[in-house]
């Protein structure tokens, strides 16, 4: 048996986990920041803040809910970049104290690959080559994925991630951040009340700054009280336009390559309304779609100890000397 802890911290979730075998999550705890919805955004100086004040007890928790002690885990692992440097700083700080301390290998993990390995956790039998959507807060890009998890990027955003630009939209709409959840649960089915630009660039790439300038313009342009009475169909509008460029984008690729399974992950793989529409289009397409547990596709632990899980078995740690990285290191 081998369990390996995982440290989360590279935005605004403090989370940990221990997974077994690279299969079985033990125990998982996210706390969400919430001091960042009266800035309507992440400040990352109060995220940092937050984790090195939180980070001590969610590990203990997790270790206690999984009924295990530091010396019964055989690797730490953390989400080392992408995300912003304050917040992975208190994280991967944390993962060396501890292995050090306990004289466990230190693991480190792309923060997006962690997110893809979500579809593993949630999945018995994946099937690769795989399309798949990363959609978050911070990032938007579309990779074809191999068996062993070697990883091509097809295409990214050019601008806004598809997070990003819910969690902008939602706030001109007055919903709190991260308003990507608030826009999920109030649109309604009237998906056509608005109409905005759905960005279709040659290629795989996705670009969402028009949708944000022209939610502005359309609101703008109305009195309080007819957005108010509105706001579940503008949202539902919202919701279709964004949803539609990365469908399109998925069934572009499966179309252009041939390709048998897709998989989505990231925050906005989360999104009900996407994960209906893409359980509808594999059908009628033939193809197999392999998603996360929603609450495995904002950010979190179990990801990173599962992967991490790969890494333990060829013997790939990091040392004292590993740096944060906030861009992307992959290498494959
Ligand atoms: O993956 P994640 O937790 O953090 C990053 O790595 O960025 O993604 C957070 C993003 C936020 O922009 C949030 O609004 C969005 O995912 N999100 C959603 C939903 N749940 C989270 N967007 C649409 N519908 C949801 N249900
Ligand atoms: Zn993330």
């Amino acid at each position: 048996m081998t369990y390996i802890l995982g440290i989360e911290t590279s935005c605004d979730e403090t989370a940990a986990a221990i997974v077994k075998n690279g299969r079985d999550i033990v125990s998982s705890r996210i706390h969400s920041q919430s001091v960042h919805a009266l800035y309507g955004g992440v400040v990352p100086d109060l995220s940092s803040r937050e984790h090195v004040k939180l980070i001590d007890l969610i590990v203990n928790q997790t270790l206690e809910e999984a009924g295990l002690a530091v010396n019964e885990i055989d690797g730490v692992a953390v989400n080392n970049g992408p995300g912003l440097v304050l917040s992975l700083m208190p994280g991967v700080m944390f993962a060396k104290g501890l292995a050090m301390s306990s004289g466990k290998p230190l693991i480190s993990i792309d923060h997006i690959e962690s997110h893809i390995y979500a579809i593993e956790l949630s999945n018995e039998n994946t099937e690769y080559p795989m399309i798949v959507l990363v959609a978050s807060g911070g990032h938007t890009t579309l990779f074809e994925v191999d068996v062993e998890f070697n990883m091509r990027v097809l295409g990214s955003t050019l601008d806004d991630a598809a997070g990003e630009a819910y969690d902008k939209c939602g706030k001109m709409l007055g919903f709190d951040y991260p308003a990507g959840p608030r826009i999920d649960s109030e649109s309604d089915s009237n998906t056509d009340f608005a109409d905005f630009p759905v960005s279709r660039l040659e290629g795989y790439d996705f670009s969402y700054s028009g949708i944000k300038t022209a939610v502005m313009y359309y609101l703008r342009d109305k009195d309080n009280e007819t957005i108010r009475e509105n706001r579940n169909s503008i949202a539902a509008s919202i919701q279709k336009a964004i949803n539609d460029q990365l469908i399109d984008r998925i069934s572009k690729a499966v179309k252009n390559r041939d390709a048998e399974n897709i998989g989505i992950a990231g925050g906005v793989a989360a999104n009900s309304d996407l994960r209906e529409r893409l359980a509808r289009y594999a059908e009628i397409s033939n193809i197999k779609l392999f998603m996360p547990a929603k609450a495995l596709c904002t950010d979190n632990a179990a990801g990173t100890a599962g992967l991490a899980y790969r890494k333990y078995l060829t013997g790939e740690f990091d040392d004292m000397s590993m740096e944060v990285y906030t861009q992307l290191k992959r290498n494959k």
